[in-house]
């Protein structure tokens, strides 16, 4: 690439998308990943998945594997999922039970916890205690698992403290997982993330969607503080009932929590926007509760809502595809078929994420155009989309002038 990253931020248009190279280039791919995933927390999985001590799910991230377990104290902890033999992967299914983490290659056998137990014929100077997996920051949030894979973790307290209210009522320990999907978006991950922060593109693209969640510019954007009044009252309203809503955001808008309310009428994100459980997640008791928007960069937005909630996270793959994993968490006493039909549950987000996939990898092949200019966002409508680039642009050239520095 001609033009370094540096200079390509230096130059950024305000207001406007990012240059070509941003979604297509392999060098800048790989500062991502290494300024941004290989640093930040990441949303990992619902703590719910691991139901029992024993239990693990693997991950990748980048060129990093990592397995999260439930240990035999019921502590959620991550690993790097190589072994401290020769390295084999130690955990070569997506998920499992087992009461020892055992190295396929010669089995090599690691406590939940991590610790070496036993390893074969190593001789009379093997010292299993030096030779533990290592560990990846791992931090459980009212049923949410992050996970970060820096050797020294950014601070996880000041958003934990903000969230950890409005996540409560929602019980997410208490759940299960009713239905998962993961798919390949064919686009960079900034472009997933920029589709995801405005619905400017929903009534021409979401008519499943658009029965339940409105496109008001008002409730998809970012202006914390200076919420309109009929957006104050249903804060204030769900409040005093004991349901954190307020709007919130941290100030370099890597995340923001608030309530939102669904159309009217609206009480989930189902086609006859009815409840899609009847056993209801959490404590929230209000018809008029609509959604608890939460999104946190780089990986994950969610929905909270009354009945049930839904968890998405966003893994890159490669410099234009993106891994997209939705999960539907219920009350983990519901029952299929009788408290909830999967089909009509997750009917509306299945074809959401599919829409998202298309409009995603359609804005993905324009770019790739060389006549592909970067064009203005709406100031009405794509203040979440600008607020996400901001971040992003921000993240990489604080850390990149960081690095920089440290190398002089
Ligand atoms: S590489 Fe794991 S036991 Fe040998
Ligand atoms: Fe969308």
């Amino acid at each position: 690439m001609s033009t370094t990253i540096t200079e390509l931020l230096a130059r950024r248009k305000p207001g406007h998308a990012l240059e070509q190279p941003f979604y297509t280039d392999a060098d800048i791919y790989r500062t991502d990943m290494e300024t941004i995933f290989y640093r930040d927390w990441l949303f990992a999985i619902p703590a719910c998945e691991l139901e029992k001590p024993g239990a693990y799910v693997t991950h990748q991230v980048g060129a990093y594997g990592v397995v999260i377990v439930r240990g035999a104290d019921n502590v959620i902890r991550a690993f790097h999922n190589s072994c401290r033999h020769r390295g084999s992967v130690i955990c070569n299914k997506a998920k499992g039970v087992s009461p020892k983490l055992v190295c396929p290659y010669h089995q090599w056998t690691y406590e939940l916890d991590g610790r070496l137990l036993w390893a074969r014929e190593m001789g009379p100077d093997f010292d299993a205690s030096k030779h533990g997996l290592k560990p990846v920051h791992c931090r459980e949030l009212a049923g949410l698992v992050y996970i970060c894979l820096a050797d020294t973790a950014p601070d996880f307290d000041t958003f934990a403290d903000l969230a950890r209210p409005y996540l409560e009522v929602h019980d997410l320990a208490n759940a299960k997982v009713a239905h998962s999907t993961s798919i390949v978006e064919n686009g960079n991950w900034k472009l997933v993330w920029e589709n995801n922060r405005e619905c400017y593109h929903c009534g021409g693209n979401h008519p499943g969607l658009c029965r339940s969640f409105t496109d008001d510019p008002t409730v998809t954007g970012i202006e914390e503080g200076v919420s309109p009044p009929h957006l104050q009252q249903h804060f204030d309203r769900l409040e005093a009932k004991g349901y954190p809503s307020q709007f919130r955001m941290s100030d370099d808008m890597q995340y923001r929590l608030a309530r939102m309310p669904l159309l009217p009428g609206a009480q989930s994100f189902t086609m006859d926007l009815k409840p899609g459980v009847t056993r209801f997640l959490g404590r929230v008791r209000d018809e008029a509760a609509g959604t608890l928007l939460k999104y946190h960069y780089p990986t994950t937005w969610n929905h909270f809502l009354q009945d049930h909630s839904i968890v998405f996270r966003v893994t890159p793959l490669s410099p234009t595809t993106t891994e997209v994993t939705t999960k539907w968490l219920v009350n983990k006493d519901a029952v299929e078929g009788v408290d909830y039909d999967l089909n009509r549950l997750t009917e509306v987000w299945i074809a959401t994420n599919d829409e998202d996939r298309r409009v995603v990898e359609d804005n993905q092949h324009g770019i790739n155009s060389p006549a592909y200019e970067p064009g203005p966002y709406s100031p009405i409508h794509e203040t979440g989309v600008m607020g996400f680039v901001n971040w992003y642009c921000n993240t990489m050239s604080n850390r990149l002038t960081t690095l920089r520095m440290a190398a002089e």
